[in-house]
């Protein structure tokens, strides 16, 4: 649909930024906090640890104050479970409640909305030990956890997210080891897909307990949503893509808005003998826990074609590479399609149609919780980063935005990853998201300078222009 007139963005369009907990906090062994499954595991040959990362710990203050300055009316950032919960139940470690509560006040302080995610990539190693998510009690942790936040920052944060991508754990479980798995594992797919029924239950547990515990705070998941586009207009293509959406995409929003599983997915689990089985109370937790809206992290689309078995499949190098499975789909490049220095397709209007769709799926508001382009940068001598790709790069999102709400979809926000530069989940320092450049590098700390980057100057007129003024 060409639009004559574009609706402008709405006043209290929620622009921010993106980060997380285990990828810029640092302070690793500090004050109390218990480790991470990442912590006790050798970091990917040639990236740094963890162990410092962005150094937020430190720099909080002067990180939001900069944020402030560029505008921001919401930072996302997550809470590390094991700084509150060293061992991931039990007792509650005070001086990891106060940083998130100075955190949360020095945003207010600001004019920033804290969005806060409870849980993004970094199980506490005390619960990995216990099995995590394959620990039938795993649902009553993150409830506990979770209503440890509402009460220490209900009376402060509207609006919350519950799980960042559980959607990428589960499909990378058995290549990158995202989940637990136990010992004896005789059908590591019902393992996987086990796992993935107590994390939905647990979420929509926590969505209900959010409404009784913060009368008008909002929350919903955070899922990546790549849409998935067929190769071709043969028609075992479509059903091909269909497939794949269905399994990379709406199992997780139809069980979070729902709070039942996709049917195609459902066929093909019980097909594998793969199936959830689901524990006394979980149907009636998973139909009364409701979202407000729907997050989600969009950085491509992927495009797929029929798996004839007559090809091997291709196997996912990393979360937004397309890949195969067996009787489904069989995953493929986009030749329309760009890809960015490291490798993923890029594509603008594919959020337009990402937007569009999960709106007609669900009809909810809808924020984009992360979106952005990694690069290697360096700082110039005079202390600049020009980032003219990242800004061509967000100016075309920023524009599709424009035309899904002509289009009629409500939109929240829009929160670009990263807001400063921090580790990336498995390509260490040398690949930036930031608006802000962090002077590091993989191996040598230097200073941990803050240099706000051309796109940064560039965001600060987008927001200040409420999405008018894209330079
Ligand atoms: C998302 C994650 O998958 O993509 C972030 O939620 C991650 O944690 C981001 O950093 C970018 O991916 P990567 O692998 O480049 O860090």
């Amino acid at each position: 649909m060409k639009h004559s007139v574009l609706t402008a963005f709405p006043q209290d369009f929620l622009w921010g930024a993106s980060t997380s907990a285990f990828q810029c906090e640092g302070a690793a062994a500090e004050d109390g906090r218990g480790p991470i499954g990442r912590d006790l595991h050798k970091p990917v040959p040639g990236t740094t640890d963890f162990s410092v990362a962005s150094d937020f710990y430190h720099h909080y203050k002067e990180d939001i104050a900069l944020m402030a300055q560029m505008g921001l009316k919401t930072f996302r950032f997550s809470i590390s479970w094991s700084r509150i919960l060293p061992d991931g139940t039990g007792e509650v470690n005070p001086k990891g409640l106060e940083f998130y509560s100075k955190v949360i006040d020095e945003c207010i302080k600001q004019g920033i909305e804290p969005l806060v995610t409870m849980f993004h990539f970094d199980m506490p190693a005390a619960l990995e030990r216990r099995g995590g998510w394959g620990n039938p009690e795993s649902v009553q942790w993150f409830v506990d956890y979770a209503s440890i936040l509402y009460k220490n920052y209900g009376d402060r944060v509207k609006y919350w997210l519950t799980i960042n991508e559980q959607n990428v754990l589960i499909f990378l479980a058995e290549k990158y080891h995202t989940l637990v798995f136990p010992k004896e594992c005789p059908n590591v797919l019902q393992e996987i897909y086990q796992q993935n029924h107590r994390m939905l239950v647990a979420q929509a547990k926590a969505f209900a307990l959010c409404h009784q515990l913060c009368p008008g705070a909002k929350i919903g998941p955070a899922p990546n949503i790549s849409f998935v586009y067929p190769a071709s207009c043969k028609p075992e293509d479509t059903i091909a893509a269909e497939n794949y959406n269905a399994m990379r995409n709406w199992l997780y929003l139809d069980v979070a808005v729902h709070g039942r599983y996709n049917e195609i997915i459902w066929a093909w689990l019980k097909e594998k003998d793969a199936l959830p089985v689901f524990a006394p109370g979980d149907a009636e937790a998973l139909a009364a826990g409701k979202p407000d809206f729907i997050g989600f992290n969009y950085y491509n689309t992927l495009t797929c074609e029929e798996d004839d078995g007559s090809r091997p499949l291709s196997q996912a190098t990393d979360q937004q590479t397309a890949r195969g499975e067996s009787g489904m789909f069989r995953g493929c490049a986009n030749p329309h399609l760009k890809t960015s220095p490291f490798g993923w397709e890029i594509d603008p209007v594919g959020l337009r149609v990402t937007i569009r769709e999960i709106y007609a799926r669900y009809h909810l508001p809808m924020i984009i919780t992360e979106n952005g382009v990694g690069a290697a940068e360096e700082l110039t001598a005079d202390g600049k980063v020009h980032d003219d790709y990242r800004i061509a790069y967000l100016k075309a999102h920023i524009e599709q935005i424009g035309l899904a709400i002509a289009d009629g979809c409500e939109m929240m926000g829009y929160c670009p990853w990263s807001a400063i530069d921090l580790i990336s989940t498995h390509q260490g320092f040398k690949k930036r998201y930031g608006f802000v450049y962090v002077n590091r590098d993989d191996f040598d700390l230097k200073d941990l300078a803050r240099y706000p980057k051309d796109s940064f100057y560039w965001y600060k007129k987008v927001i200040a222009s409420n999405g008018e003024d894209l330079g």
